[in-house]
Parts: structure tokens; sequence; C-alpha cells
């Protein structure tokens, strides 16, 4: 039986890990105790569960009290870094939620405290197990398309998904390495993956001019704003997600102060929702990439330009469609529409994880459990791309993973 505490109570770490662990894994697992820098949100996981959990804000006294064998990381994106690191040194592995980190310093530390302590780390790419992506990444091993020439990669995310995170923590560069470091980490981790390569070098461009501060008709939070009644973005927090919003953050305001439907349209707010970019692999393979937060509808395209025919894959209204045209003008469509999403979080994808995590695992044949390489090398295209942006120049990931991984130096100019 390994034990298991947690840092980060809110709704990822609850009901993706605190409750699974106690309903379905406790004959393999033991939650021994959980931590927040919110008091009232770490106290909420052993009352909602209705279970005696120890609860700390104090990550050091938890750690000193319960020794566990696992830490499993699941704060904002930006203190991965400080509790991983620690977890580390105290002896633990540690299940660490993407991203793996927000910046190539905080990388950098936990690349060296990992490699220095021994333990291991593993970061939770759950998109490696939705069934479309591990049909894409089947047909790509397959061989049908031959060495992968180049990527159309684009994301959209809608006015609802989209806008969701203009109301968060996740809208403050600080917290989230915005969106290019947040969310396309699952993205960039995607593309390493289906292309088994390593990104060499970026080059990009973001803008917003969608979000923030382009409308005057605007309220601190939707709770007490004037324009209730018009704006299309309203979002009741007592009553979103059958009251789970209201449970977890507004009833816990009091002690962090944090607010979970600010007004989208507030100043504070100062990442992209619009980027491009452009990526070069160790292969050789060119990859463009696009992320859309304001898109009238949800989307994955993917397009890989291979030696043998080009691989076109799209999620376009929740109907998955695979099509390869082979170089003698065939087509062959895959129509998934048929295709059920299997239950669990984020396409069954969620639950898969987890019996990995928590259950074990003798074989990985596609390669689906990620470690802190993998983790590195999908932010690592998001830090390049931050810091081509601010620096209006390509970016090789060499310079920040470098000394980690010294073959990086020597295939830049190849
Ligand atoms: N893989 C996925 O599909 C997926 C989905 C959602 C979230 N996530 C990841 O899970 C993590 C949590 O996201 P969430 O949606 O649950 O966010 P959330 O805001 O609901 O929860 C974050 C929690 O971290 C706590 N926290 C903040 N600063 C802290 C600190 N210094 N020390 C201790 N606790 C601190 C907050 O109080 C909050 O309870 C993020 O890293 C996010 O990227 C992954």
């Amino acid at each position: 039986m390994k034990t298991y505490a947690l840092v980060g109570t809110g709704y990822r770490g609850l009901w993706s890990y605190c409750e699974p662990l106690v309903r379905n894994y406790a004959d393999v697992a033991h939650l021994v105790a959980v931590c927040d820098i919110n008091g009232k949100r770490a106290r909420l996981v052993g009352e909602y569960l209705k279970k005696e959990i120890p609860a700390y804000t104090d990550f050091d006294l938890m750690l000193r009290e319960h020794h566990p064998d696992v830490v499993i990381v699941t704060t904002k994106d930006c203190f991965h870094e400080r509790y991983i690191c620690k977890a580390l040194e105290a002896g633990c592995d540690v299940i660490s939620e993407k991203p793996l980190t927000t910046d190539d310093v905080m990388c950098a530390h936990i690349l060296e405290t990992e490699r220095r302590t021994g333990r291991k780390v593993t970061v939770t790419f759950n998109c490696r197990f939705m069934d479309f992506y591990v049909k894409i990444k089947e047909m790509l091993a397959s061989g049908l398309v031959g060495d992968v020439l180049s990527v159309h990669y684009q994301w959209l995310l809608d006015t609802s998904h989209g806008a969701d995170y203009f109301r968060r923590w996740h809208s403050i560069r600080s917290n989230s390495g915005s969106l290019l470091i947040h969310k396309s980490t699952h993205h960039f981790d995607l593309a390493n993956w289906f292309l088994d390569d390593e990104p060499v070098k970026v080059n990009a461009f973001g803008t917003r001019r969608f979000y923030g501060h382009t409308r005057e008709q605007r309220g601190e939070r939707c709770l007490t704003c004037p324009y209730k009644d018009t704006c299309e973005f309203y979002f009741n927090i007592d009553t979103e997600d059958s009251g789970r919003l209201k449970m977890l953050y507004k009833d816990c305001e009091d002690e962090d102060g944090y607010i979970r439907d600010r007004c989208l349209f507030s100043d504070v707010i100062d990442i992209e929702d619009s980027v491009s970019l452009n990526v070069k692999y160790a292969k050789g393979t060119v990859m463009s990439y696009s992320l859309t937060a304001h898109s009238p509808y949800e989307c994955m395209k993917i397009v890989f330009n291979g030696v043998k025919g080009r691989l076109e894959c799209d999620n376009a209204f929740g109907v998955e469609t695979i099509k390869f045209y082979d170089r003698d003008g065939q087509c062959i469509v895959i129509d998934r529409s048929h295709v059920r999403q299997r239950p669990g979080g984020h396409g069954g994808a969620d639950p898969a994880l987890r019996d990995r995590l928590f259950r074990g695992y003798t074989e990985d044949p596609l390669h689906q459990m990620a470690d802190t390489r993998a983790g590195a090398m999908s932010i690592g295209i998001g830090i390049a791309a931050n810091k081509s942006m601010k620096e209006d120049r390509a970016v090789y990931l060499s310079e920040f993973l470098g000394d980690f991984y010294p073959e990086m130096k020597e295939r830049d100019h190849k």
C-alpha cells in the first residue's frame, strides 16, 4: 500500500485525485493528508468525502508528520516547482499535474533536484490517453504516413471553454506562464509524442484583442456586475456546475480573496488570446501551430504531411474524423462519429491514467506515461515562444535545457 499526500485541493485536486483515491483505489493507495494555501478548501476534502483526512496549510509540516511515499501536486501552475522540489528533497516521488512548471528557471530547478535526489517525477498528460489521440498515435507509429515532413496544427477554444481561462488565475502571466504554457503544454506534448521527436527552435507571435480591457461595459466580477443582464458572458457562480464552484471557491473566498468569476474584460489580464508559432524539430519536421481562445466552436485540427501521404485529423463539433490521402490519389476516411466517449473525466482518459498511476503497469507500448524530459520539452516550446515574443527573435530550447540534455546543443544547427 503506497501512501499519498496532495497539495492544491482545488477542482482538479479534489475531483480528479482525492475522490478517486478514496473511492476507487483504497485497496492500493492511502491518501494520508492534503494541503492548500486556503485552509477552508483543504478541510473541504474530508468534509466532502465524509472521511477523516488531515488538512494542512503548512506543506513542510504535512511532510514531517506523514512521510508520504508520493506527493501529488495540483496547485496553481506557478507553484508546482516549489512543491515538486520540496517533496523530492524529502525523499518522496512526485505526480505533478501539467504543466511541469511555468518558466525556464523553475524547470531547471526541478530537473536538477530530480537528478540529485534520485527520486522520480511523473507528469500527468491525460490527453495521451484520449481515444482519438491514441488512434492518431497508432496510425503514425504504423508507418502509414512515412517520415513526417511538416505539421499544420490548430487548436480552437470557444467562448465558453476559452473564456473561462480569462476569468481565473490563468489569465495572469505570473500564475500560469500564459496559455502557451498552461494550455498549450497539452498540445505541444501531443505533437512531440505523435512525432516521437523533440523541438529545437521556436518563433512566435501573440496578441490579445478579444478579452482584457477591450470594452467599457465591465465590472469587477459577474456576481456584482451592473451589466449582468446584458453581458453575453454572464456567469452565475452560485448555480454553475451544479453548485460545485460555489462550494469550492465562493464559499472559501474569505480565506484568500480568490475570485472565480472575475470579469473577462478586467485590466489585470495580461496573457494572449491568439498565438501563432513555428517549431523546428530535431528530425527535421517543421510545424505551424495556432491557438485561438475566442472561436465560435471548439476544435483541434492537425495535419501530417508525410513522405507517403497526408493525414488530416479533426474533431469539429464533437465528430472525430481522420482522412488519409495516399500518393495514388486515394483517400481513406475514418469516420469516428459512432465512437462514444468513454465515461470518466476527459473522455475516459483520466480513469485510464489514474489506473496506471495508482495500480502500476508493466508495459507502456505507446509511451503514454510521461517523465520530466517530456514535461520539459512540452513547456519548452511555450517557454521559447514566450521568450521569442518578448525578445523578438527565434529561440533555441537548448538555451535553457541544453545543460541537462547536451545532445540538444549538438543538433541545433543540423
Ligand atoms: N490535466 C488536465 O486535464 C487538467 C485539468 C485541470 C487542471 N489541471 C491542472 O491542475 C492544477 C490545478 O488546477 P485547478 O483547475 O484545480 O485549479 P484550482 O484553482 O481549482 O485549484 C488550485 C488550488 O491550488 C491552491 N493553491 C494556490 N496557490 C497555492 C500555494 N502556494 N500553496 C498551496 N496551494 C495553493 C489554490 O488555493 C487552489 O485550491 C493546475 O496545475 C492545472 O494546470 C490539469
